[in-house]
């Protein structure tokens, strides 16, 4: 199904694990809290999908959406929120859940945004970092698997739409080096 795929780096176990532990993690941080756990489409919906299942704790789920147009490496200005939350955050503990952080652009331009609705905090959330490719100095609060600078697809992650469902997570063929859109 699948055969496009170069190279697997992370399967179905990693991926359950890298998972366990940011739930546990969640679970202690926010016991007896209501976080609001917000999506960051498209990339993060089986990922949130996964952690959500594991957490013991009460919480909330919303969903934004971001896209970034132009050159992405000129300016985080690129950064445009093309749908937004519904869930009044006031005051509120909010946890950004994302697919993977990259250059870092899109995250903290989301995290201002939604700064700007005074919650009481917010903390980020990231199945995959790539701290290699950082240009704008942001840190995770929970991680669950940090990587190399390659393009990655699967478990959520995209080439074109592309391979967002496949359970474990690789290089997609003749990209080995790096894909943007
Ligand atoms: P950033 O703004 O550069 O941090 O980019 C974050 C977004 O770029 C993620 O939400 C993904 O949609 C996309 N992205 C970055 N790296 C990858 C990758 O390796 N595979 C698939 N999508 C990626
Ligand atoms: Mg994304």
């Amino acid at each position: 199904m699948y055969e496009d795929i170069e190279q697997i780096l992370f399967d179905e176990v990693d991926i359950s694990n890298a998972t366990d532990d940011i739930a546990q993690r969640i679970d202690n941080d926010y016991k007896g809290k209501c976080p609001v756990i917000i999506g960051v489409l498209k990339g993060s919906f089986i990922f949130l999908a996964d952690l959500v299942r594991r957490l013991n704790i009460d919480f909330t789920v919303d969903f934004i959406k971001a896209s970034s147009y132009g050159e992405r490496t000129e300016s985080t200005g690129n950064v445009k929120i093309t749908s937004d939350i519904s869930t009044d955050i006031k005051g509120k503990d909010v946890i950004v859940v994302e697919d993977i952080l990259d250059t870092g652009y899109t995250l903290s331009y989301i995290t201002e945004y939604l700064r700007g609705f005074s919650p009481h905090s917010i903390r980020i959330c990231t199945l995959f970092d790539k701290p290699g490719r950082r240009i704008v100095p942001i840190k995770p609060d929970y991680t669950g698997i940090v990587t190399d600078d390659l393009f990655i697809v699967g478990c959520g992650l995209d080439y074109n739409e592309k391979y967002r469902g496949m359970p474990y997570v690789g290089v997609p063929k003749k990209q080995s080096k790096k894909i943007k859109e």
